[in-house]
């Protein structure tokens, strides 16, 4: 059940555990939140057990009810118990060809038809293991399945494809689970499960074999952080801790990638090589969601700084539109989780390509990684929160050092410049801990805006992908409809939503930057037609008080740098208006932390 709480975040709309007790198989499932699942428990209690599967669930077949809970049980003596995380694509022949042969189901889900085939298998092997194997080798899609039988009272077999699982190495006892967090409190001992591999778990030990039998050879790893890590400690929520968690986020990532003269280096490249990374002639970012904004930042950068071409496309757009990619091609996917399908699927497809692919990643040992030519990790701790605060943060810390490790490599500014900015982003940990430390006038304003029905955001250049950022913090925190633009695009359409009253945030860029006067004026069309305007802007900055309703002030930085503070208020606004409506901030409605199905 601990495991379980550490891993909610990532679906939460259904949970349940199988274990074995007494020779028995036990089953409890309930709709709704673990909570749900607790009281059941408590209700109808099991005995002891030292076996036992969990999962909490966020619903893709059938809706989120106790019957559709996992785990299903296999064959018609339920003897068998599986869990699954992600879709299984070929499940309609399958059920068919179980009702074919009689079989009855309980539920509407794909995972039940797995449950049923190993138990078939099983009566007729009576071999549990090779069942399994049989069983795994017909299912296309994604997935990760975890069986346990009452036969087998020291057993679980787990199958990985396309979805992410991880082994806990104890003392005695063995942990599987879909990411560290779900068995840390109990060992740092870790082990990444490829694809298409089974594991075979005993207390005894572990073996790996891939599905067409053949054994593996695994590497362990050493989780580099702790349950605590990992807990509220504290704070009110996991959001306001990972918010406040920025700083260290930030230094974490800097962390050994940059010396006290600010030149950048960075050792985990070794997947490519000097020449292969002179040779880079185009790089395009694939993300999604927040992780798509630090993808925007990165374009920013890495132009300037590198004089590489950028682009950024959303993964899920750029997979299907057959773009056209070289040897010369760098792909920089970025991704807090690092097993978001969207962007597995582009990297992959990519790769088939013959592209190279750079993973920005903050989850160790996550598909994502394993599967790239080079990672480049963030430190920000394990998120858990689904709104995503500090891996941004990190994510955008990353990508100066990748883009300023490229201008060191490719000469591409002079090393004083190069310095300079090094020693700018040195200062960014210290900066965000300003931010943090003055946003009382935020939450004050977010709180007497919780009957807002939309708010709009407006920023240029590298403040456009914060506007949309801040705007998405606003929609799946608060529920509210709120849309981020470009500022100079307000003038072609989208000003007509402009009307009295009509709250707009803007993010200023520095008084010293040429586009300041022009987001000036933007302020002054919008207020000129009624607008109550909030803008973010440098300390200092006389222009934005004389126009903005509100101001809230972050300290100067290098103007390409801005970001990782102006991002900030608009993450406490966010949380705090949606803490003034009463939702839940860590584990907002229909969302989950890792969509790990296409
Ligand atoms: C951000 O607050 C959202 N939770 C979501 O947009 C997220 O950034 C996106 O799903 C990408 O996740 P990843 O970074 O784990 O790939």
């Amino acid at each position: 059940m601990g495991g379980l709480r550490r891993l909610e975040y990532r679906g939460y709309d259904s949970a349940g555990i199988s274990v074995i007790s007494q020779g028995q198989l036990a089953t409890r499932k309930k709709a709704g939140k673990l909570e749900n699942l607790v009281a059941d428990i408590k209700a109808h209690p099991i005995a002891d057990s030292r076996i036992g599967i969990g999962h909490t669930r966020w619903a893709t077949h059938g809706a989120p009810t106790d019957q559709n809970a996992h785990p299903h049980l296999g064959g018609q003596s339920s003897k068998l118990a599986l869990i699954h995380n992600g879709i299984i694509e070929n499940f309609s022949e399958l059920k068919q060809e179980l009702l074919d042969a009689g079989t009855s189901f309980a539920s509407e889900t794909d995972s039940e038809v797995a449950a049923h085939l190993i138990a078939k298998e099983y009566e007729a092997s009576k071999d549990l293991v090779s069942a399994f194997g049989k069983v795994v080798n017909r299912l296309h899609g994604a997935f990760t399945i975890l069986v346990i039988h009452e036969d087998f009272p020291d057993l679980i077999l787990a199958a990985r494809k396309n979805a992410p699982l991880v082994i806990g190495i104890g003392e005695g006892e063995n942990f599987l689970g879909s990411d560290v967090a779900a068995f840390v409190e109990h060992t740092k001992r870790a082990i990444s499960v490829g694809q298409d591999e089974i594991v075979i778990l005993r207390p005894s030990g572990v073996e790996i074999q891939g599905f067409d039998g053949h054994k593996v050879d695994s590497k362990e790893f050493t989780i580099d952080w702790d349950a605590s890590q990992a807990s509220k400690g504290g704070w009110p929520s996991f959001m306001a801790k990972e918010i406040a968690d920025q700083p260290q986020a930030v230094a974490d990532t800097l962390m050994g990638r940059i010396n006290s003269e600010g030149m950048v280096t960075l050792p985990e490249i070794d997947g490519l090589d000097a020449k292969q990374l002179m040779a880079i002639d185009r790089i395009i970012v694939v993300a999604c969601g927040t992780a798509s904004y630090a993808g925007e930042i990165a374009k920013y950068a890495i132009e300037k700084w590198a004089k590489i071409p950028v682009s950024v496309e959303l993964a899920h757009e750029f997979r299907y539109r057959d773009p056209i990619l070289t040897p010369n091609t760098l792909i920089v996917a970025i991704s807090q989780s690092g097993e978001t399908m969207d962007t597995l699927m582009a990297t992959r497809y990519a790769k088939e390509q013959g592209a190279k692919v750079m993973a920005i990643c903050n989850t160790q040992g996550a598909t994502l990684a394993r599967e790239s030519d080079a990672v480049v990790y963030t430190h920000a701790g394990p998120e858990v929160a689904v709104a995503s605060t500090k891996a941004l943060t990190a994510q955008m810390t990353a990508v100066y050092l990748l883009a300023l490790f490229l201008a060191t490599g490719r000469k591409s500014m002079s090393a004083p410049e190069l310095s300079q900015l090094g020693k700018e982003l040195l200062k960014l940990p210290a900066k965000v801990t300003e931010v943090l430390s003055s946003l009382e006038q935020v939450t004050d304003l977010a709180k007497k805006m919780s009957k807002a029905k939309t708010v709009l955001f407006l920023g240029r250049n590298v403040g456009f992908p914060v506007a949309m950022e801040g705007a998405l913090k606003l929609k799946e925190l608060a529920y509210i409809h709120a849309e981020g633009f470009a500022a100079g695009e307000l003038k072609h359409g989208p000003i007509a939503l402009i009307e009295q009253d009509q709250p707009v945030i803007v993010i200023l860029p520095s008084p010293s930057d040429p586009l300041h006067p022009k987001v000036i004026s933007n302020i002054q069309e919008i207020k000129a037609r009624g607008a109550t305007v909030i803008a973010i802007a440098e300390v200092g900055d006389k222009e934005a008080s004389k126009y903005a309703e509100n101001v809230w002030y972050v300290p100067a930085t290098n103007w390409l740098m801005a970001p990782v503070l102006t991002v900030i208020p608009l993450q406490v606004f966010a949380m705090e208006l949606a803490n003034a409506k009463g939702l839940d901030v860590d584990q907002p409605r229909n969302l989950a932390k890792s969509v790990t199905v296409e």
